[in-house]
């Protein structure tokens, strides 16, 4: 086996790490017995574990039930009514936090010597000020409970400001990542049926200015849906305003109340949408409620994090994917920790300014991709080892499996070998974080995602649902419900069976290839379907088809994930052209543009190959698992005896690459 990544050697399996000594006796679990004896509790009753849980957080009415569960419907802390805003916020003030740092936020520019030129602190109170001052601007412009807001905003505390605001007044919010297009931001708008939007003139990232608002206009240009787009001036690039429809976040503050009493919503009032890739090319809007959510996001981050209040805790991702919203926002601020937000790129100026930015702020807690670490690990230890990072003492991973050559790089150059790494496994489906290690618990070995979390049924089946062996490579499910899972595909209840429920028998399906190993731990080895994880981000091949055949010049695309060094996978585009035209040479180049303008920069092809026909069976299906080998070995040795023609392999075998 190789060392690449997702895939372990199977010399790293046998080695362990313990938790190192210092770290275990500071620890929230600190001891086996006492991990085990709750973990045995949470799965025999966890109605009375999640209960016991939920009890130290606010309620404006106790909830009657923890749990209703009718496959695949659960409903967590029935009849009871929260606010998600108010846990991350006035409970914190309550609990003697309003004058400790909520977001502490760099920005993307620097002056010559390097050093940011913008570094604000949000303290509790401000933050709730803040959140109180665009709750009520909200309402001013018409928003109400139940209406959903578009956000798509740079990595500015307004974007925080602007979900907590939302979900103030129990108006869901829908985040999109600010590196999607213009008909990535049409396709979201009208499924969740959004009439506002707020965005920024523009943002700063590795250097230069992400039009954020020239996307909107475009998406704008393709419904009539919205009718009002808040403006958040950012980069103060020249930006045309729509009279009627635009209008600036700095005019419509002006005069707001900076307080707002919070709606007292049902624990099951939908907290937010947030779209994601499956099989199919329509993007699904996963979601989420209010207090299962709540409570699942803020315990994970408490004992998984083992977050203290003096820690100052930094979660590398973008808020426009689930980690940004559950372990930027919503899961920290509910323990009442400092959260770091940063603006930009990880190689501006230069690739150490995510270790630069440590050494600032004196980042206790440090949150980050495989992708990332393999990144870094190549630019060399030159640029950590420029840095202080003693005040680290957790690091984490998410969002692919991670190789244990990067682990042990992680380990070594930036956790200086002190620090225990919890490699935390998860979805946007399940709001929060199902498999991980326990710090001041687990033994941790390279590559593994380790156990459950307490609560969470995890198994590796066949198709049929029976549990594989140890060892055995099969299927990810979920058995019973937690409190943070996917209460729906909005508006496609059909879907929400088809894709989760009923690919295997009353379990949930997670689309995860795993093993789990005779100590119980849990080897994740990629995605089983049609999604493809490029740099821990996810795309679907039916997306990336979809804008290719958007194309004038290509009839027909097939798009498959292959393993790549750094990026984890990378896309494989296999493309016949209209009328049978012979790919000129500047082709390769205009379809990768056109992919990224279409859809996302995270979405380019890395290979392009062209043919006259795609390898289909003899019913029209096409072969991927042909085109994968294709694009991973460079030939096919599986069986191809139910290809139709296989003079297209030997065509697409021969055809130029970049
Ligand atoms: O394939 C798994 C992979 O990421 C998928 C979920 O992607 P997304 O919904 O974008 O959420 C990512 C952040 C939570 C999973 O089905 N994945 C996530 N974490 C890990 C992982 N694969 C291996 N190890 C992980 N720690």
């Amino acid at each position: 086996m190789t060392d690449g990544a997702g895939i372990q050697s199977a010399a790293s399996e046998s080695e362990r790490y313990p938790p190192p000594a210092a770290f275990v006796a500071d620890a929230h679990i600190k001891s086996q017995e006492e991990y085990e004896r709750q973990h045995q509790r949470s799965i025999k009753d966890p109605e009375g574990f999640w209960g016991e849980i939920a009890a130290d957080f606010h309620f404006f009415r106790k909830w009657d039930r923890v749990l209703e569960w009718n496959r695949p419907f659960a409903k967590w802390f029935v009849g009871g009514t929260t606010n998600a805003s108010y846990n991350c916020l006035d409970l914190q003030i309550e609990r003697g936090r309003g004058d400790s740092t909520a977001i502490l936020w760099e920005g993307e520019p620097c002056d010559a010597a390097g050093n940011p030129k913008e570094i604000k602190r949000l303290s509790y109170r401000q933050l709730l000020q803040e959140v109180c001052v665009f709750a009520n601007t909200l309402k001013k412009l018409g928003v109400e409970k139940g209406d959903r807001v578009t956000i798509y905003l740079p990595m500015v505390p307004e974007l925080a400001i602007a979900m907590l605001a939302c979900a103030r007044i129990g108006a869901p919010h829908s985040v999109i990542f600010g590196g999607f297009s213009a008909q990535a931001i049409v396709d979201r708008l009208e499924d969740a049926r959004s009439r506002v939007i707020i965005t920024a003139d523009g943002g700063f990232r590795r250097g230069g200015i992400v039009p954020l608002k020239a996307n909107v206009d475009e998406a704008c240009g393709m419904t009539d849906l919205v009718k009002t787009v808040v403006v958040l001036r950012r980069c103060e690039n020249d930006v045309p305003m729509v009279a009627g429809r635009d209008v600036w976040w700095h005019d419509q503050v002006k005069g707001a109340s900076d307080t707002c009493e919070p709606e007292q919503l049902d624990s099951e009032h939908m907290l937010f949408l947030l779209y994601t890739s499956g099989s199919t090319g329509k993007p699904k809007g996963i979601l989420h409620t209010t207090a299962g959510y709540m409570i699942h996001t803020a315990y994970t981050s408490k004992l998984i994090f083992d977050l203290k209040p003096d820690d100052t805790y930094w979660c590398t991702a973008d808020i426009g994917w689930i980690t940004g919203h559950s372990y930027i926002v919503y899961g920290p601020l509910q323990n009442g920790v400092t959260t770091l937000m940063y603006e930009g790129a990880p190689n501006h100026p230069d690739w150490d300014r995510f270790w630069a930015i440590c050494d600032r702020h004196a980042v206790t807690k440090f949150y980050t991709a495989p992708t990332a670490i393999r990144a870094f690990m190549r630019q060399g230890a030159a640029y950590p080892e420029k840095h202080d990072l003693s005040k680290l003492k957790l690091l984490g991973t998410v969002g692919e499996p991670i190789n244990p050559a990067a682990w042990k790089w992680y380990h070594e150059i930036i956790g200086g070998r002190r620090c225990p790494i919890v490699d935390t496994w998860w979805q946007t489906e399940t709001g929060g974080i199902l498999i991980s290690p326990l710090p001041g618990i687990t033994d941790t070995k390279p590559g593994s995602a380790t156990r459950p979390f307490f609560g969470i049924d995890a198994a590796v089946v066949d198709k049929d649902g029976s549990e594989m062996g140890p060892n055995e490579n099969g299927l990810l499910v979920i058995r019973r419900p937690w409190p943070g899972m996917l209460r729906g595909i909005y508006g496609d209840e059909k879907r929400f069976h088809k894709e989760y429920w009923s690919e295997i028998e009353g379990v949930y399906f997670t689309g995860d290839g795993a093993r789990c190993d005779q100590d119980g731990y849990f080897w994740l080895t990629g995605r089983v379907d049609d999604v493809i994880k490029v740099s821990g981000h996810r795309l679907g091949t039916a997306e990336v088809e979809s804008a290719l055949v958007s194309h004038p010049k290509v009839a027909e695309a097939a798009v498959v994930g292959f393993p790549d060094e750094i990026t984890g996978e990378a896309i494989a585009a296999f493309v016949t052209l209209r009328g049978g035209e012979t790919p000129d040479p500047g082709i390769i180049d205009v379809l990768k543009k056109h992919v990224a303008k279409q859809l996302s920069a995270i979405a380019r092809p890395k290979d392009i190959r062209f043919s006259d026909a795609l390898p289909k069976t003899r019913s029209g299906k096409i072969m991927r698992r042909l085109l994968r080998e294709l694009a991973t070995k460079g030939r096919v040795e599986g069986d191809t005896s139910t290809l139709e023609d296989f003079s297209t392999i030997a065509n697409l075998r021969g055809n130029t690459e970049e």
